[in-house]
């Protein structure tokens, strides 16, 4: 692989076939060839030249440098209408980290003066599911315990209702962290470190840096790492992050310990597991939680996971006061907006382990905020910038290694980690190759890997560092990946795969309508025992690219070619990108991982609930 390789291919890669989906993917950053200049690597340093163009560019996989703010890209960002909770109505009351208080300020959009409201609150807990039932029952307690202007709390979950002449004026909904029996009391010594994951659904990493340039700034104040090369594995969500918490695949998931969507997850060994065996605090939560990790068309756990669990809170409260419904989710609870919410508890949640010395694990996923709409995560930057910072700034990440990060938006999350100084300088080895890891290919599965060796972080010794028995297909952040990892090596499957040089070919190619003609076909094929759903035929091929994978030799011999398109089917114009696997000697066409639906489907697929087929069927009824 010679330099001159590079020069030719570039220019083909600089245009990027997605626009018209809002696929912003793929792209990698300007950005961090600015701030990540400092990143010593040395093959890089050598020759500055080499690395225009490619954002990774090792022997095993290079990925092309592209720029976020692209002319081609530029028109798509905008700036979302921003949702109105409650109509416009403030909440009455607001909490702290131990109160709930009454907002004066609010009191002149109710109509009434303190003395006419009658309120009171009742706590609200989860309750363990029995047989088949699905992990969302809540139970309230039975007294509701009347108060006025304020009121310390000591549940963990409570439900605020207020009346004057007996009609209900406002209701609403507040989560505490109160300390609890099984938040282990063990002290650790020396005290170890804090594990603070927090995730923000579908954002690329180009897109967070498009979407949230103050908190991405305000991270790199701080000094936090930011994966450049952290490839997913796989499609969505779940699969994603089955990797990160358990170190397995889904398959191995479902041949270890969840047999079926049936299941419960209760027998699966999370990451968190391992954390609470060490004495750790455990937590785990999600927004708009109805769609969330473990419970979207899966049963959930049927013995609370973690020590503290937010889910259950949130699914309650999007049920009772949940409002500006958009596509998926609801952005509002009441008059504050779900993300927030979310924020606020985290925060509650690492100022009260702090202040009682108690070590914590925890992974919170925010999807109200960035699910369903690549320009809406703008509407957060400033709360998130807001909430990292006062994080920073009160010292509660003193102690602790945040991991901030996503999943998906088709290739290339984003995952940043910040490590306290003093933790970077007393173990310089183990900083220093996290930060070469930067430009190395990275998955889920190292994520794993890197939050095991987390579990012990005062071993990450020079010897511990640079130890040669790693067998594993994750390697630990802190330890050097090989510059000659592919793909395959790292278990990303070929279609998710951005270690590729891609050239766009004719698209009205006699080859291209074949493997096109040859997709929908597919398509159909697993439509086939749907009535309901329309036979889909091909529109138009909007996009069609070669694929050369970075092992030459598959090209080289000229048998295999994997072609990327982007179709339009009809009826319901559905926008798919697919990579089809062409041989010939002997010919044969294949579909290489699982085909995306680039626009939305909305109601269109309303007539059948399988969730994979949800992305092609479009309902006869509708014709
Ligand atoms: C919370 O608010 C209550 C009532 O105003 C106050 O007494 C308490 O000090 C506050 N707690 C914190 C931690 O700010
Ligand atoms: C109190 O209400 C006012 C007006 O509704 C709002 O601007 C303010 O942020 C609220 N204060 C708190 C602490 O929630
Ligand atoms: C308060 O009164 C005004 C005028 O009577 C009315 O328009 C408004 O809807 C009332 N607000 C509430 C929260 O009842
Ligand atoms: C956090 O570290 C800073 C700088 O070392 C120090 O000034 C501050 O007191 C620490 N805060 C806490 C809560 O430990
Ligand atoms: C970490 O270090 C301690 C003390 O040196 C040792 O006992 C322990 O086995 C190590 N743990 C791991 C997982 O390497
Ligand atoms: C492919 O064919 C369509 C329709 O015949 C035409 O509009 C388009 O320009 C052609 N594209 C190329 C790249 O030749
Ligand atoms: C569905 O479309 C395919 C082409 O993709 C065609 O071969 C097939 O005959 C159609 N089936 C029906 C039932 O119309
Ligand atoms: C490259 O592809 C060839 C042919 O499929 C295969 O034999 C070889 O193992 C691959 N090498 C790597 C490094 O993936």
């Amino acid at each position: 692989m010679g330099l001159d390789e590079f020069k030719v291919r570039v220019p083909s890669l600089l245009w990027i076939p997605l626009l018209i989906s809002g696929a912003l993917l793929f792209f990698v950053d300007v950005f961090q060839l600015q701030y990540y200049s400092r990143v010593p690597v040395k093959e890089f340093s050598l020759d500055q030249k080499y690395l225009t163009g490619f954002t990774i560019n090792t022997p095993g996989c290079r990925i092309p440098y592209m720029d976020p703010f692209d002319e081609h890209i530029k028109k798509f960002i905008e700036t979302p209408e921003v949702p109105k909770c409650n109509k416009g109505i403030p909440a009455l009351f607001y909490s702290n980290l131990t109160s709930i208080v009454l907002n004066y300020s609010s009191l002149p959009s109710y109509n009434v003066t303190v003395s006419e409201l009658k309120c009171c609150y009742k706590a609200f807990w989860r309750v363990e599911p029995k047989n088949d039932e699905h992990d969302n029952k809540i139970d309230y307690s039975e007294n509701c315990i009347k108060f006025s202007e304020s009121v310390n709390i000591a549940d963990e979950f409570i439900q605020v209702v207020c009346t004057y002449d007996n009609s209900i004026k406002y209701k609403d909904m507040f989560s505490f962290v109160p300390l609890k029996d099984t938040s282990a009391k063990v002290t650790i010594n020396p005290r170890p470190l804090n594990v603070l994951m927090i995730g923000l659904d579908a954002v690329s990493r180009l897109n967070l840096h498009r979407q949230m340039p103050k908190t991405v700034h305000f991270l790199q104040e701080i000094e936090a790492v930011e994966l450049l090369g952290y490839n997913k594995v796989a499609d969505n969500t779940f699969p994603n992050l089955m990797p990160v918490l358990t170190g397995m695949t889904e398959n191995e998931l479902t041949s270890s310990c969840w047999p079926s969507t049936k299941h419960y997850f209760d027998k699966c060994h999370f990451i968190w597991k391992d954390y609470k065996e060490k004495g750790y605090v455990t937590a785990y939560g999600e927004d708009s939680s109805w769609m969330g990790l473990f419970n979207y068309q899966r049963r959930g756990f049927q013995k609370q996971p973690t020590d503290y669990a937010y889910n259950y809170f949130n699914r309650n409260s999007e049920k009772e006061i949940g409002n500006c419904h958009k596509m998926n989710v609801y952005q509002c609870e009441g008059a504050r907006y779900v993300y927030n919410d979310l924020l606020d508890y985290i925060k509650k949640f690492s100022v009260t382990m702090d202040k009682n010395n108690l070590p914590y694990f925890a992974f919170f996923w925010g999807a109200s905020l960035s699910h369903d709409y690549l320009n809406k995560p703008r509407l957060g930057d400033d709360n998130y910038y807001n909430f990292f910072k006062s994080l920073q700034d009160e010292g509660h990440l003193n102690n602790t290694v945040l991991i901030f990060m996503s999943r998906m938006e088709e290739r290339l999350p984003f995952v940043i980690i910040s490590l306290p100084k003093w933790y970077r300088i007393q173990y310089q080895r183990a900083y220093k190759t996290l930060e070469r890891n930067v430009r190395r290919l990275t998955t889920p599965f190292d994520l794993h890997e890197t939050l095991r060796d987390l579990l012990h972080p005062f071993n990450l010794t020079d010897e511990y560092v640079d130890r040669e028995d790693r067998k594993s297909r994750g390697y630990s952040f802190f330890s050097e990946i090989p510059s000659k990892r592919t793909c395959e090596d790292a278990a990303i499957e070929s279609h998710w795969c951005t270690c590729q040089q891609s050239l766009e070919i004719d698209q009205n190619s006699t080859v291209v309508v074949e493997v096109a003609d040859y997709a929908v076909e597919y398509i159909n094929f697993e439509l086939e025992g749907y009535a309901q759903c329309a036979n889909l035929s091909l529109e138009e091929v909007l996009n069609a690219r070669l694929m050369t994978h970075s092992n030459n030799s598959i090209v080289a011999e000229n048998t295999i070619k994997d072609y990327m398109l982007t179709i339009r089917t009809s009826p319901g114009d559905g926008i798919f990108e697919v990579t089809i696997r062409r041989s010939v000697n002997p010919n044969k066409l294949g579909v290489m991982g699982t085909i995306s639906r680039l626009n939305l489907y909305g109601k269109q697929s309303s007539c059948i609930t399988d969730f994979h087929l949800k992305l092609y069927c479009y309902c006869k009824k509708l014709l």
